[in-house]
């Protein structure tokens, strides 16, 4: 499966969603999840995020994130469609740590 990983957070381009062959992502009011039971592991979705926040659940340190991505898939809603990128979107693209705007 793929899993978005922390560089989504404040961005949420959502270019991922178009691109989706089996909508299998989900949205949160920070950043987007991909359902692992759904996910095909196309890899369509990887090159199409402008904050190369998509990796395979094979990389390095993305366990966590795999976790989360699972947990949350099951409570957010379904996306289908792109939609506006956050505001502060191109501020927060490529910025560390960003864990702690999860929520906020
Ligand atoms: Fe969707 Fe393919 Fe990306 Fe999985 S790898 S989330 S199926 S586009
Ligand atoms: Fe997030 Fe990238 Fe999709 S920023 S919403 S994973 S296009």
């Amino acid at each position: 499966t793929y899993v978005v990983g922390e560089q989504c957070i404040k961005c949420k381009y959502t270019d991922c969603v178009e691109v989706c062959p089996v909508d299998c992502f989900y949205e949160g009011e920070n950043m987007l999840v991909i359902n692992p039971d759904e996910c095909i592991d196309c890899g369509v979705c990887e090159p199409e995020c402008p904050a190369e926040a998509i990796f395979p659940d094979t990389e390095d340190g993305i366990e966590k994130w795999a976790e989360l991505n699972r947990e949350y898939a099951s409570q957010w809603p379904n996306i289908t469609r792109k939609i506006d990128a956050l505001p502060e979107a191109d501020a927060m693209k490529g910025v560390a740590d960003k864990l702690d705007k999860f929520f906020s």
